[in-house]
């Protein structure tokens, strides 16, 4: 979507993953859908440094409003949780920097059956707008094709006719899949400034494995559709959460990155191991994610258990980053060895090559050289090589 936002992917952090529709604020006064979840994760995002290096957005998902619309059919924050409403949350987000995001549905409810925009998406987008919103999620549930058809569309008209600058999410092709339609990605583009592809992301390795391979086997060809101002969505990064083994948080970080996707953590922010958040902020990764060609990487080998994805990055495609993953669970860690210009690097220089989770300078390597690497099980081994003209 051509309105000047997402020119690389965004980054911030959502709700949904960790926190679901936890709504019980008496019982679970920290963790429930509340003003003060999303206050906290703020305040987490500039004191522990996410800020500082690029996550921006604060988001809402579902389960945040009122179950009916007000007398003037306007949709209303719920009363307990959010008792000064969303407009006081999105000035406390500005005040920190950052920006807001919120959740609706393109359909009669959202997904956890609260109000959807069905028959109000110009009166939503306005509210929205008034209200200080910066992005909107717009999920697909109790919603035809059809009012998919057309409800996208418009909504994406009436938020650009607010004149607020609202980044905007959209399900569309999520739901398509999953209904074995194949997604006219370039229409949905001309929409959308991110869009679901797949199945949610859940808390284990097998959800992430599962997210990775649909988007190897890139069917409909959507990688070739992301660039600035629209970019796939493999869902929300899981790091830091309970899942994971820290070297499954690296290969969803790297391959996040590689593949150009929106960089939204679903962690408690207030609880996070060290080791997850350094790999969250670590620099040249989100370099990678960052590059402003906003090229989305592949999977160019798999070989049984030995994955090896690319992403061209940087002027002329002059610098590569390159993942190797080692998905097998067996235990043994693997002995990796490629000569470089298999990984579509054929400067006949040389290229200076960083192991970006290490932060450390890796060696100077020519097309014509072997790159050997060993590899832990479910682990990645990221790498980044620059032509250095
Ligand atoms: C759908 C979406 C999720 C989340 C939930 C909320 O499943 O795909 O990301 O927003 O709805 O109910």
């Amino acid at each position: 979507l051509d309105n000047g936002l997402a020119l690389t992917p965004p980054m911030g952090w959502l709700s949904w993953e960790r926190f679901r529709c936890n709504i019980d604020c008496k019982k679970d006064p920290k963790n429930c859908i509340s003003e003060n979840l999303y206050v906290e994760m703020a305040d987490m995002m500039v004191f522990k440094g996410y800020k500082q290096y690029g996550y921006q957005y604060v988001n809402i998902d579902d389960c945040w409003s009122e179950m009916s619309r007000d007398s003037n059919g306007t949709l209303v924050a719920d009363r307990e949780r959010f008792p000064r409403g969303i407009k006081w949350l999105a000035d406390y987000v500005h005040f920190r920097g950052l920006k807001l995001g919120i959740y609706g549905d393109v359909g009669i409810k959202t997904c956890g059956g609260y109000p959807g925009s069905l028959n109000y998406y110009q009166k939503d987008a306005q509210t929205f707008a008034e209200w200080g919103v910066d992005m909107v999620k717009l999920d697909g549930c109790y919603a035809s094709m059809s009012d998919m058809a057309t409800g996208y569309p418009q909504m994406s008209y009436y938020l650009n006719q607010t004149g607020r600058p609202i980044l905007y999410s959209c399900s569309w092709p999520a739901y398509q899949v999953e209904a074995r339609i194949v997604p006219d990605y370039k229409k949905i583009a001309s929409y959308c400034n991110i869009w679901r592809n797949y199945k949610d992301v859940q808390d284990s390795w097998d959800s992430v494995e599962d997210i990775m391979d649909f988007y190897a086997n890139n069917s409909g060809h959507f990688a070739e559709v992301a660039r600035p101002g629209q970019f796939n969505d493999p869902d929300m990064l899981i790091v830091g959460d309970y899942g994971l083994s820290y070297g499954q948080q690296t290969i969803q970080m790297s391959i996040w990155a590689i593949l150009a996707a929106p960089m939204m953590i679903s962690a408690d922010l207030r609880n996070m191991k060290e080791e997850s958040k350094d790999l969250l902020q670590n620099e040249m990764l989100l370099r990678i994610s960052q590059d402003m060609y906003g090229i989305q990487g592949k999977r160019i080998i798999k070989d049984g258990n030995v994955e090896v994805w690319t992403k061209q990055m940087g002027i002329n495609a002059k610098a590569v980053a390159f993942a190797f993953l080692n998905v097998g669970t067996d235990g043994t860690p693997v002995e990796v060895s490629y000569q470089f210009s298999r990984l579509g690097l054929t400067e006949a220089e040389g290229y200076n090559v960083t192991n970006v989770l290490e932060e450390k300078f890796f060696g100077v390597l020519r097309p014509t050289d072997y790159v050997n690497v060993t590899v832990y099980p479910t682990s990645a081994w990221l790498g980044y090589a620059d032509f250095d003209c």
